[in-house]
């Protein structure tokens, strides 16, 4: 009898073992059928090869390149399944006018599943509208925007400016100007958005280790999305190798800091606090959920404002006379104080300045949709259901039928009417997204940058440290940080020496 169990058991392994492994195998074979990787066209085959490279720097400069030539200015990348599109009426197409048929779709849900989870980053439908109204309720009131305003101008004060000025002291030590400013938008968006001082949260590790697995993150689920099929990607995942099982345990160590800020802010109490955090806190209890809105609001606020101010000190350096309009303006708003909430909205060369800088180099260079059904753009390309369609204003801050033919030089006034900053349509400037998606957080963003500008060049002169002919090189992630840093020298400008220092 127990044999006769025995070899039911084992024919049972057996024929479980083999209805998997077809299934596998079918499964697979669908993917791979699904993903289109056999187009040889000229593009995917530049694509696949990555011979893009031999011409270009950056993949969204080929993109760029590839976007003006095209009469409609959009494209089809066929092993990818994606069009993409620097078509101005594509992008209110897409955004608002059928909003409804490009959501952010299963795809791209499950590309950044693991690290964003249900965060309003990577969700539709309920779960959006949810997350969208509370944040909206609480970045777009006066009082959290004037609380949000007083953690930036300390975070200035008291820790970027006294980090400048050290760095001034010694000339012979350059600085990475792009690690200070995620450093500090860091600290800044923890503070806005969690009430918390990272550096008072009882941590395991230092939190240069959380801030390192948040790039390899990034980093990591970005490249999922430029594989011709996601089929690597998953079978890695499932047997936890490579890429994969780095990402694995990047997303375990950042985990553990979200855990952290979630059981802080319970431990000190959240009902009376007007943190983003605690208003969450108040209807969730679900801490796998609280924890995806803590990740989703570290990312939007983090790399974001860093990689705008890096590229802007970037842009500055190589334009002296916009650095020189910007002091006279900060001087004759501010004077010698630092700049107040209501200066600062008076500051329009600044301003100016800031939208030129982004719209060279958006922190978020391109964005994917998905469509829901087959469905005509307003240029006229058709796009089949299941297609990824991502609009880019990295190409759109380059193209001559947006901005004219001077469109690659940085020329603050073009947003300027009587010395008066006036916006573009926000379609063609998407930098923010526009639509019913469009941030939350941009007003903050603007502030902050501003605050930060308007100190930082009036104390100090910011020398980037280029070599002959460089050409800034951006890393894989999903926002525009630069592969090798900002390296800068610092110098205390000789008029303010005898000035007291903002940070003392
Ligand atoms: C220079 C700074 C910033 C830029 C360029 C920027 C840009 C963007 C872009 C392009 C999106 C759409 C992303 C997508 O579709 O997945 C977005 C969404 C969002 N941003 Fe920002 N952002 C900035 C700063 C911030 C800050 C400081 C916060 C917050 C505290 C913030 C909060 C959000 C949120 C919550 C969304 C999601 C909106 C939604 O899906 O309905 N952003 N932002």
């Amino acid at each position: 009898m127990e044999q006769l169990i025995q070899s039911a058991q084992n024919f049972l392994s057996i024929a479980f073992f083999s209805v998997a492994t077809v299934f596998f195998a079918f499964s697979l074979l669908l993917l791979l059928l699904r993903s289109r990787s056999w187009c040889n066209c000229e593009v995917c085959d530049a694509y696949l090869n990555s011979t893009w490279a031999t011409e270009f720097d950056n993949l969204c400069d080929w993109y760029a390149h590839l976007l003006r030539q095209s009469p409609t200015g959009t494209i089809h990348i066929h092993v990818l399944g994606n069009t993409v599109t620097a078509n101005p009426d594509n992008v209110e197409y897409m955004l608002k006018t059928r909003f409804e048929n490009f959501p952010k779709g299963k795809a791209f849900s499950s590309i950044l599943g693991d690290l964003l989870g249900r965060g309003i980053f990577n969700v539709d439908g309920e779960a959006w509208q949810f997350q969208r109204k509370m944040a909206s309720l609480e970045l777009g009131s006066v009082s959290v925007r004037s609380y949000a305003f007083q953690i930036v101008a300390s975070e200035v004060a008291h820790r970027l400016m006294p980090l400048l000025n050290a760095s001034s002291l010694d000339a012979s030590s350059p600085l990475d100007l792009q690690c200070v400013f995620r450093r500090f938008a860091f600290e800044s968006i923890s503070k806005i958005s969690f009430g918390l001082d990272p550096g008072c949260i009882d941590l395991s590790l230092p939190m240069s280790d959380f801030e390192a697995a948040f790039d390899l993150a990034s980093k990591l689920s970005a490249q999922r999305a430029a594989v011709a099929s996601p089929v690597v990607w998953k079978v890695k995942r499932m047997l936890d190798v490579g890429s994969e099982g780095e990402l694995r345990r990047a997303i375990q160590l950042i985990d553990e800091l979200a855990i952290q800020v979630i059981r802080q802010r319970r431990k000190i109490g959240f009902a009376s606090n007007h943190d983003l955090l605690s208003r969450f806190m108040a209807t969730i209890n679900d801490e796998k959920y609280l924890r995806d809105i803590v990740i989703s609001f570290l990312l939007a606020g983090r790399d974001t404002v860093a990689s705008g101010l890096t590229m802007f000190f970037l842009l500055l350096s190589r334009h002296p006379k916009v650095a020189a309009a910007i002091r006279e303006e900060v001087d004759k708003l501010a004077g010698d104080e630092m700049a107040r909430y209501d200066q600062l909205r008076g500051m329009h060369y600044l301003h100016a300045a800031l939208f030129e800088s982004m719209r060279l180099y958006p922190p978020v260079q391109f964005d994917s949709k998905f469509c829901l059904n087959d469905d005509v753009l307003a240029d006229g390309t058709f796009v089949s259901r299941g297609t990824r369609v991502t609009y880019h204003p990295y190409a759109m801050g380059r193209m001559e039928t947006i901005w004219g033919r001077d469109c690659l030089e940085f020329k603050p006034e073009r947003w300027l009417q009587g010395g008066v900053f006036s916006p573009a349509n926000l379609f063609k400037y998407p930098v923010f997204q526009a639509g019913l998606r469009v941030c939350i957080g941009k007003e903050m963003a603007i502030m902050e940058m501003k605050t930060v500008i308007a100190s930082v060049i009036r104390d100090f002169d910011i020398e980037v440290i280029e070599g002959d002919g460089y050409r800034p090189r951006f890393a894989a992630g999903l926002t525009g940080s630069l592969a090798d840093g900002l390296m800068v020298r610092v110098r205390r400008r000789s008029s303010r020496e005898g000035v007291a220092f903002l940070g003392s």
